[in-house]
């Protein structure tokens, strides 16, 4: 059980929680630092969040660490992402004692360097049997994934699909659709983030940039989601 004895210790009903980890480049502007400085914060911060959840009891955490489109920043920012990617790679060996995770990698690996997708390989492989699965996309777009997805289908020879079948060549196909997704920040979008997968999710936009999301507010996040009423369509 987690120090904050505020903490909610969370039901099946809310297994699934989702990230998209926004607002780094403003956090570091607001303190005058360039925006890597909140690249380097978020990735802490990131690692402290997902242990929380852990810790209350949530199954499965997934983060958005990487989007098709962030290769179109400029060049030395997306270095540090990527050099702060082999950096955490080297830590997931004792985080996945410590904190019991199973690691899966989403998104389009094959245009990564090759020692990066070594490292992922690696720690996917050897974090395959613990209970708490983060799902990492990177690289990752959900259009992108779902084209993927249907060429995978189309290549297995069927002429009609189901649901079902879309689901399951997804990268998540390995996991339930979220149960809540959140995005920090303060902008109110997806972004190319888990469109087939949040058709029931939850959503929740709070303008706290992400080096600052505090287990607090994870508690608040967690209140709010036990607060609302899920329909599925009905009454
Ligand atoms: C999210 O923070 C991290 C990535 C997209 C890699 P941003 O870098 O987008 O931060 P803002 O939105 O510019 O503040
Ligand atoms: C979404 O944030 C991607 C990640 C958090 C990795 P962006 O900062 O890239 O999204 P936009 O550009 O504001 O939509
Ligand atoms: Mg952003």
């Amino acid at each position: 059980m987690a120090e904050s004895n505020k903490a909610p210790l969370v039901d099946e009903r809310l297994s699934h929680i989702a990230f998209i980890m926004d607002g780094n480049g403003r956090w570091a502007s607001k303190k005058m630092m360039p925006r890597t400085f909140g690249h380097k914060h978020g990735a802490e911060n990131f690692k402290k969040i997902v242990q929380y959840c852990g810790d209350i009891g949530i199954k499965i955490v997934t983060v958005y660490a990487f989007s098709t489109e962030n290769w179109g920043r400029p060049q030395n920012e997306v270095d540090t992402i990527m050099n702060l990617l082999s950096e955490y790679l080297d830590t997931c060996e004792r985080e996945m004692e410590e904190h019991n995770i199973r690691y899966r990698f989403i998104g389009d690996m094959s245009v990564l360097t090759p020692e990066l997708q070594r490292k992922i390989a690696y720690v996917e492989e050897i974090s395959k049997d613990k209970d708490l699965l983060l799902n990492v996309a990177l690289n990752y777009g959900s259009r992108a994934e779902i084209v993927n997805a249907f060429n995978k289908i189309v290549k297995s020879g069927k002429t009609e699909i189901t649901e079902a079948d879309i689901s399951d060549a997804l990268y998540t196909a390995h996991c339930p659709d979220p149960d809540m997704i959140v995005r920090t920040g303060g902008d109110i979008r997806l972004s190319n983030f888990l469109l087939w997968q949040a058709q029931y999710s939850e959503l929740y936009f709070t303008d706290v940039l992400w080096p600052d999301l505090s287990k607090e507010n994870i508690n608040e996040i967690v209140q709010e989601f036990y607060n609302r009423k899920r329909k599925y369509g009905k009454v």
